[in-house]
C-alpha cells in the first residue's frame, strides 16, 4: 500500500500539474472573432525634425570619427522624439508623437542619405488617443516619395499592417530641420469596439498572478 501511495501520488500530481500547464498556456481563436472587425484607416498628420530649437526632436548619438562628405556618414544613429501635427505648420495642433531612431545606412559619400528608421507613432488625440503603430524600414530621404513600412500596433491599431507614403514639404538643408507628410494606410483590428475583445485581453489576468506579480 505505502508503495503504491508513494508511486501514486507523484504520478498523480505530475499529470494534473502538466494537464494543467498544457491547458494553460495556448488556445486555438476563431480567425473570424477577428475578420467582422477588420478595419482599413488612412491617417494624414505631418512629422517635423526639429535639430535647430532650444529644444531639439532628436538626439545625435556617437557620430563616427570617420571624415566623410555626407551631412549624416555612415554609421551615424539619431534618437528622435518628434511631434506628430495635423498641418504643415510646427505650430499646428499636436495630435501624436514619434519616437524612435534612425541609422545613416549607406556607405555612399555625398548626398545620396539612405537611412533606416524604427519608430513607435503614438497618437494623443480622439479615437487613437494612446494607441501607436510601429514603423521599420528604408528611407531614402531625397526621393520625392518614400515608402515605410507599418508591421505592427496596439490599442486601436492592433495587429496592425499597412505603409506609410512619406513626402517632404520643407527641408533646411543647412540646418537639418524637415517638415514631411505622412499618409499613412493601415489594417488592424481595434482592442474596444467589440464585445469579443475580452478574448484578445485574456493575457491580462495574469498580471495578477501571485508569483508574476512579484517579478
Ligand atoms: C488622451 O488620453 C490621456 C490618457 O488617457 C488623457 O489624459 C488625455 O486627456 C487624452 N487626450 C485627449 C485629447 O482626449
Amino acid at each position: 500500500m505505502a508503495n503504491f501511495i508513494t508511486f501514486f501520488i507523484p504520478l498523480a500530481l505530475t499529470l494534473l500539474f502538466s494537464s494543467l500547464v498544457t491547458a494553460s498556456y495556448h488556445q486555438s481563436i476563431s480567425p473570424s472573432l477577428l475578420r467582422s472587425r477588420e478595419k482599413l484607416t488612412h491617417l494624414r498628420f505631418y512629422f517635423h525634425e526639429i535639430f535647430t530649437s532650444d529644444k531639439p526632436s532628436n538626439l545625435v548619438i556617437d557620430p563616427p570619427k570617420v571624415v566623410a562628405d555626407s551631412p549624416l556618414p555612415f554609421g551615424s544613429q539619431v534618437v528622435i522624439e518628434d511631434p506628430l501635427t495635423i498641418g504643415p505648420d510646427v505650430e499646428s495642433k499636436q495630435i501624436g508623437k514619434a519616437q524612435g531612431f534612425y541609422l545613416s545606412a549607406t556607405q555612399r559619400p555625398g548626398l545620396e542619405l539612405e537611412i533606416v528608421m524604427g519608430m513607435a507613432l503614438t497618437f494623443l488625440e480622439g479615437e487613437f488617443n494612446g494607441s501607436s503603430l510601429s514603423v521599420l524600414g528604408r528611407n531614402k530621404i531625397f526621393n520625392e516619395v518614400r515608402e515605410l513600412p507599418i508591421i505592427g500596433g496596439t490599442g486601436e491599431f492592433r495587429f496592425a499592417r499597412g505603409y506609410i507614403l512619406a513626402r517632404s514639404v520643407k527641408v533646411d538643408y543647412h540646418k537639418g530641420d524637415a517638415t514631411v507628410e505622412y499618409n499613412a494606410y493601415v489594417y488592424h483590428y481595434s482592442s474596444t469596439s467589440s464585445s469579443s475583445h475580452e478574448i484578445f485581453n485574456d493575457g491580462v489576468q495574469f498580471m495578477t498572478d501571485p508569483i508574476l506579480s512579484k517579478i
